[in-house]
Formats: C-alpha cells, structure tokens, sequence
C-alpha cells in the first residue's frame, strides 16, 4: 500500500467504527494530516473532553493516552503503539512524593501533565507547557512542590518571583541535550535566525532564547513571525512540520539530537492497527485511580 492508500484506508475505518483520532504535535506528518485534531498537550486534554465519538484514539505517549481516559472514563481510549511512554513521565512515582509530601505538607503539589495517572492521584493541581505560569500564578497557595520537570518549574519560579517553588530532579532527557555551546554556535552560524525554544530546555539554554513556550505557542509565534530564519528548540518534527507550513521559510533545529524515539514510535500501520482492531492497547484505569486523577486534570482545566 502507498502512504496515501493506508491513510484512505485509515480514514474510512475511522468514519465506520466512530473513532477520533487525537495525534500530539511531535507525530509524523502523514499521522497529522489523517488526525481529527493535533496539538499540544494542553489542547489535546481539552479536545479528549470535548470528542463526540465513542472511541478516542491515541497517537503520542502513554500519559496522553491515560489523561483522555480520566476525562473521558465511558469512552474507549486506545493508544496507537503501547511501547511508547514518556521517560519524564516515569520518573517519579506516586510512593517518592508522597514521602516528599510528609516533609512538606504545607506545599500544594503542581504536577506537569507528563505524569503517570497514578502520580496524578496524590497531586493537587495539574499544568501543562502553556499553561503553567497562569495556573501556578492562580494557585492561591505560595508554597508550591512542582514535579517532575525541574527546567519547566525553574522557568515557571522566574516567571512568578512570588511564589516559593520547590523543585525535584526531573525533565524530559530529549530537551536536556541541547546546551548553552550548541545553541551559541547555532547563532553564530545563523545570526539573523530567532531563537524558539520549548520550557523543558535547560535554563542556560532558556537565557539564550528570543521566545519560550509550548509546542503549539512555538508553532504560532514562527507562523506570524515576520522573521524568515529560525532555530527550533523543540523535538525535530516542529521544524519539519513548520517547513510545511511556510516554505518561505527557514526552520532549522536547535540540535540535531532533539528527537524523541517515543513520539516517534507510533507508525501509520500502527494507527491503522488499532483502528482496525488488531494493534493498539485499550488504556484501562480503576474507577479510584479515574476519580482521584480527575480532580488535577479539572482544575487545571477550570483555572487555565
Ligand atoms: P507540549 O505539547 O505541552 O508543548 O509538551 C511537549 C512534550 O514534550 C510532550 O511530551
Ligand atoms: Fe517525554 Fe520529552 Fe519525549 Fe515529550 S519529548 S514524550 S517529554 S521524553
């Protein structure tokens, strides 16, 4: 089958079987182009509320997945490939901040929506990259434990010098190979080129960034950029995806080893496997894991 056949195919199964196929920003452009919404994760939590299908479809991380099970607990959620997860997201588990907790019970426990929905059970409020500093500005509490993405919470801290926040040792390992050195010879060689760059890059990397923000807020900023020349600071797919977009101009990535082997687990067939009935894993969740995540996962809604 061509490229365009197993996509035709795809999309005629989808329309027979009701399904919505929700595909995160980093996927590979012939899964985006085929998906019924794409975005970052803040957007896609929000569509998985909103899908009017009985079948929500999966196509990014584990913890994706699992968030539109919390919101959506009467639907089937299906993950396109189950072997992609997110190392941040499994960083930390639920038994290790429930100790920290004991240490600091006076602090209200923020948790990056790149958590497993266990760990969301025993967290307070939930932020994704777009929303963080709105959400924690609108937390009332001043004391803030932020996990697991220490790079995300020192941003955030910068962002609301009136908050007390309180970092743990964690972030996404693709993000954290950019340094300081490659993104000041990427300037060297493309000195006219505005610098975007993703809040899970180190703080080095941050100071040295002309923008900062989501996968969807990078996306927006270059599409209305007057600017011609850019140095992505984000997984590889934005800049290809961005080339698409404005082939007037030019997306180059910050470093040639930003490239998430989890985004880019999930294959056509894969998507066409789970539609079909025959790949894919149906995400499945205990009613208390459901009830206790949720609480998170709405307020983070209800505040952002
Ligand atoms: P956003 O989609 O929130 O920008 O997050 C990027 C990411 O690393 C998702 O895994
Ligand atoms: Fe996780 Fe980083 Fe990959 Fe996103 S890019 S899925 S945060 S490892």
């Amino acid at each position: 089958m061509t490229i365009a056949e197993l996509q035709q195919a795809i999309l005629t199964l989808k329309k027979e079987k009701d399904v919505c196929i929700l595909a995160h920003s980093y996927q590979a452009k012939e899964i985006i182009v085929i998906a019924d919404f794409t975005g970052d994760s803040y957007a896609l939590s929000v569509q998985a509320k909103k899908a009017p299908q009985a079948t929500v479809l999966l196509c990014g991380v584990r913890f994706m997945a699992e968030t539109v099970k919390i919101l959506s607990p009467q639907k089937t959620v299906l993950l396109a490939n189950p072997a992609a997860g997110c190392p941040m997201a499994e960083q930390m588990d639920k038994e290790l901040i429930e100790g920290v907790k004991r240490r600091y019970p006076d602090y209200t426990v923020v948790a990056y929506i790149n958590t497993t929905a266990e760990l969301k059970t025993v967290c307070d409020v939930c932020v994704t990259s777009s929303s963080a500093v709105k959400i924690v500005k609108s937390v009332p509490e001043k004391n803030i434990l932020f996990i697991p993405d220490c790079n995300l919470g020192d941003y955030v801290a910068k962002q609301l010098p009136e908050k007390n926040l309180k970092l743990l040792q964690g972030g996404c390992p693709i993000h954290a190979r950019v340094s300081a050195e490659e993104v000041r010879q990427a300037k060297r060689r493309h000195p006219a080129a505005e610098v975007l760059a993703h809040p899970e890059c180190r703080p080095e990397v941050l100071s040295l960034a002309d923008f900062i923000g989501s996968t969807s807020a990078i996306v927006a900023h270059a599409r209305a950029s007057h600017n011609r020349e850019f140095l992505i600071g984000t997984e590889i797919s934005i800049a290809q995806h961005l080339a698409f977009d404005c082939p007037d101009k030019r997306f180059i990535p910050l470093s040639k080893d930003l490239i998430c082997p989890n985004m880019k687990a999930t294959s056509l067939a894969d998507v066409y496997r789970a539609v079909a009935g025959s790949g894919g894993e149906e995400i499945t969740l205990s009613d208390e894991t459901i009830r206790l995540a949720r609480r998170c996962l709405d307020r983070m809604i209800e505040l952002g």
